[in-house]
């Protein structure tokens, strides 16, 4: 029974509502922009078991993310991550389980090895620039830097996870990966569990098998022969013992997966949005030349990382506009009353990132792109704005990886402006497409060319 201090959730009238469901589980981001517009930033959808609330209000979001982790569930019907990450993954698990999974990761994701991570990703960033500038004519050839940005971003994560041994095999789980990421993509009704071979789930299947035999065979390459590599996470978790191999490749393979999708389809924002701005692609490049050392070659840390404040407000404001995960599901575990609405226990709650970026009441004309808008805020406007900023979630379950996230982000595209000119083959941002991961349709393809020493 709904408690008598709290309403029930509004709702667009109930004709329309099939509809909604339909489209809202295939292209999110319209229904939310029409829902938004016509019913509110909290709503609620569907009855029954096709229950859904959609919470898209920051201040109604940070009572959400307030809220003690057992009201939710993340292991539910609608979570279909777990054919690919495992059943041991902490993406699906709940309460204690849960728990020991992170905090095991958390710790190697320690701000000494997030720091020492930096001189790589900017090595990895140079010889991703590397090929791009061997492989085109100098006059110039459009690349789809998407692409460039995926491969790059695996390159970089295999070596955090795993470090400079199982370097050589990114391209390969670049490829397992990406088959995983196309499956996720897929219509839900592909998506419904079954034992049949040769179809598209086997093959998830058989990539995850894959994976595991790789992992394992480094698992226990770090048993017999324990490294002193401080960047290696494996070799943290081997080392810590607390959890068992089954558990540690569901977590590698979480955390690959987590990662790789998410920040390569945010690069690919970043380098439209940043390139389509008048100026913004040159002040990137001057700040960059300042901060990295004209010779290009000066040793790069976290200074280095905390200096390049316009690449960080590009990333900010991109993200603000373009969240990888657009909603992200999570069931209500017991009756839950957020900003005044009841919502009954059972029914699938779809936060969302990008109503909350775009909320006019958080943010100044909230559609225009401008990175500027982080700069001289006031206290209260700064609260506001780190309230209304929620790409990588919030609360005891946020994105575990947001720092590596964000410093990569900001030391690519940083290195990219220095080093490249990049013209995009439009002046219109690209649609949208994605469930799981919000991406540009159709990539990313510029003309690139080598940008002139200043
Ligand atoms: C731009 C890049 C990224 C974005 C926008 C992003 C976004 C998110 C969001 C919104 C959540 C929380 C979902 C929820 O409330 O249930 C999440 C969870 C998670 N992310 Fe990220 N993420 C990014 C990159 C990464 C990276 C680089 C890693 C790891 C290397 C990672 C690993 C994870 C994991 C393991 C979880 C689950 C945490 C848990 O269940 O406790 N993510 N991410």
């Amino acid at each position: 029974m709904r408690p008598a201090h709290a309403a029930r959730l509004p709702s667009p009238k109930l004709l329309s509502q099939l509809d909604l469901l339909r489209r809202i589980l295939k292209d999110p981001q319209p229904v939310l922009d029409e829902l938004a517009r016509s019913v509110g930033p909290v709503c609620g959808l569907g009855i029954g078991p096709m229950r859904l609330a959609i919470v898209g209000d920051p201040a109604v979001l940070r009572e959400l993310f307030a809220k003690p982790n057992d009201s939710f569930r993340w292991n539910h019907r609608f979570n279909l991550l777990a054919v690919v990450v495992g059943p041991g993954s902490m993406i699906v698990s709940d309460g204690a389980e849960h728990k020991r999974r992170r905090s095991s990761v958390q710790s190697a994701f320690s701000r000494r090895r997030l720091n020492g991570w930096i001189p790589m990703i900017v090595e990895q960033t140079d010889s991703a620039i590397d090929d791009v500038l061997s492989s085109v004519d100098p006059a110039g050839e459009v690349v789809d830097m998407y692409r460039v940005g995926r491969l790059l971003v695996v390159e970089i994560v295999v070596r955090a996870m795993f470090g400079e041994r199982l370097a050589g095999h990114a391209a390969e789980f670049g490829e397992l990966f990406q088959r995983a990421q196309d499956y996720l993509e897929a219509p839900a009704y592909r998506q419904i569990p079954h034992r049949l071979p040769f179809t598209a789930r086997a093959r998830v299947g058989q990539d995850r098998r894959a994976f595991d035999a790789i992992v394992d065979e480094e698992i226990a390459h770090l048993r017999a022969e324990p490294t002193d590599d401080p960047l290696n996470v494996l070799a943290s978790l081997v080392a810590q013992g607390d959890l068992t191999d089954g558990e540690i490749r569901d977590q590698v393979n979480s955390l690959i997966g987590a990662g790789y999708d998410t920040t390569s389809a945010s690069l690919a924002w970043m380098l439209w949005r940043a390139t389509l701005e008048p100026g913004l692609w040159a002040r990137l490049g001057d700040e960059a030349d300042a901060v990295f050392g004209r010779d290009q070659d000066g040793g790069s840390d976290s200074i280095t990382l905390a200096h390049l404040d316009l690449a960080n407000r590009v990333m900010r404001e991109t993200l603000r506009l373009h969240p990888a995960g657009v909603v992200s599901p999570r069931e209500a575990a017991v009756d839950v009353v957020v900003g005044g609405y009841s919502i009954p226990k059972g029914t699938v709650i779809l936060w969302s990132a990008y109503l909350a970026g775009r909320n006019e009441t958080a943010w100044t004309e909230p559609l225009s792109f401008n990175p500027d808008r982080f700069l001289d805020l006031t206290a209260e406007q700064r609260e506001i704005a780190n309230s209304s900023w929620v790409p990588f979630g919030g609360g005891a379950r946020n994105c575990i990886g947001f720092a590596l996230a964000q410093m990569e982000l900001t030391l690519i595209i940083a290195r990219m402006a220095q080093r490249l000119n990049l013209v995009p083959n439009t002046s219109k941002v690209p649609r949208p497409v994605g469930m799981v991961v919000n991406r540009p349709s159709g990539g990313a393809p510029m003309l690139a060319t080598r940008r002139a020493k200043r």
